[in-house]
């Protein structure tokens, strides 16, 4: 895996990535950006599987409300991270942070929609698996953030270390 990151870091796509400047801030801002995006409707559909928000409305209709803005967010974050890999990918490959943030994201998408099939239906999604939703979510946007500091948070366990 190491082998093919330094081939795709040298790759000329890569390189033109890397040395147009501002476009890694830019992309890094859109996917910021996206995370509050995707993670406030995840909230919102959680916090009405919890009958804490949007009480007044039925579990379809919030549903409906909320499902479109994760999904065409979360194909935001995966273009604007593609793109983030390809201009850096030793440094993506490398991080236990990004590999352990994929797998989560991963339950996290179908966590999500096993709670749309109850709550499409109207019937009761279940409460504890919104709360694990919810942590799921909020793991990925912290391993998100610790790519940057794999070994500091990982230590022995980085393969930076
Ligand atoms: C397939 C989808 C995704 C891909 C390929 C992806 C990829 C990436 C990459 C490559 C970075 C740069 C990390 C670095 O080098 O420091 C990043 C940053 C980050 N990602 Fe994602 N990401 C995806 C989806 C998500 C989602 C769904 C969330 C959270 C809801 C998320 C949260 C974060 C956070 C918090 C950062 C740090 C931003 C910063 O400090 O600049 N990502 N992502």
């Amino acid at each position: 895996m190491e082998q093919f990151a330094q081939w795709l870091q040298a790759t000329q796509l890569s390189v033109a990535i890397q040395s147009t400047t501002w476009l890694i801030p830019l992309l890094q801002s859109i996917h910021i950006v996206m995370i509050g995006v995707v993670f406030v409707a995840v909230l919102l559909l959680v916090l009405r599987v919890l009958g804490v928000a949007r009480t007044d409305e039925p579990p379809s209709v919030v549903w409906a409300h909320f499902a479109p803005w994760i999904k065409r967010g979360v194909t935001v974050l995966a273009l604007t991270g593609l793109v983030l890999i390809i201009s850096e990918p030793v440094r993506e490959f490398t991080a236990l942070s990004f590999w352990l943030k994929m797998l989560l994201l991963a339950l996290g998408i179908a966590s999500i929609a096993a709670l749309g099939s109850a709550l499409r239906r109207d019937g009761a999604a279940s409460r504890p698996l919104a709360v694990f939703t919810l942590l799921l979510w909020l793991a990925v946007i912290f391993l998100g953030r610790a790519i940057a500091y794999d070994v500091e948070v990982w230590g022995a366990l980085s393969f930076k270390a």
